[in-house]
């Protein structure tokens, strides 16, 4: 040990008169958490669209920073905004019974949004803000890894995958989007309003456990 300690100092003697003043330690990795926690600073800051000047408080997302599934809606609501919480007004009510239908709590996925901020009066998004902000999406994908998305109504759809094609004709089916499965289903504000597709929406929640399932080893 003592020889150790002797060549460890006479090497920093070495760089000294090299000049050498200051050794940068390693960062420590922040780990999903806490990259998590950098991004939620950056949508503070973020102006690369005009939402930032309406809204009260982004919304990045809640739940595990490691989850296997993860939600996407289309973009925070009045509640929302009040809270910087997602999904946490009438739509967000019937949300977090269908994840405890499934077996989950919210705390185990991850849920978030396309748009980080809300829009004036719950106007749909514009492609330019969703432009603007789907970098943040694709980092939080990239942070926290997951091995599906449940899209949520038209526009997270659309926007993930990238495709025109209308919910009705997307749902029901898994789709691969970065090495992802992907299930659209009905927003839970349209299924508020339109309780009838409630029975689609189940089907399509039931492929999504099933997958779950599968995933976690607990499946056929
Ligand atoms: N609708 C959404 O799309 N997202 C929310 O967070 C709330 C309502
Ligand atoms: N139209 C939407 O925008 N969302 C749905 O979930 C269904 C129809």
């Amino acid at each position: 040990m003592d020889e150790l300690h002797r060549s460890l100092r006479a090497y920093l003697k070495h760089l000294e008169l090299l000049g050498v003043e200051d050794i940068p330690s390693p960062s420590p990795d922040p780990g999903p958490e806490g990259q998590l926690q950098e991004l939620k600073q950056e949508v503070l800051q973020c102006r690369a669209c005009p939402l930032h000047r309406t809204r009260r408080n982004p919304v990045l997302g809640e739940g595990n920073p490691r989850a296997i599934l993860v939600f996407v809606g289309e973009a925070p609501g009045a509640e929302e905004d009040q809270q910087g919480r997602p999904f946490v007004g009438k739509a967000g009510e019937l949300l977090t019974r269908i994840i405890k239908a499934m077996g989950l709590e919210r705390e185990e996925v991850y849920i978030t949004n396309v748009l980080k901020c809300r829009p004036p009066n719950n106007r749909n998004p514009r492609p330019e803000e969703i432009r603007a902000c789907l970098p943040f999406l694709l980092r939080q994908m990239e942070i926290i890894k997951p091995k599906l998305i449940c899209t949520l109504g038209t526009f997270a759809a659309q926007t993930l995958l990238g495709t025109q094609e209308r919910i009705t004709s997307l749902r029901g089916r898994f789709h691969q989007w970065r090495g992802i499965k992907v299930m659209p289903t009905f927003h839970p504000a349209f299924l508020l309003r339109n309780p009838a597709y409630k029975r689609l929406a189940w089907e399509d929640v039931k492929k999504i456990m099933a997958e779950y399932r599968r995933i976690k080893g607990q499946g056929p």
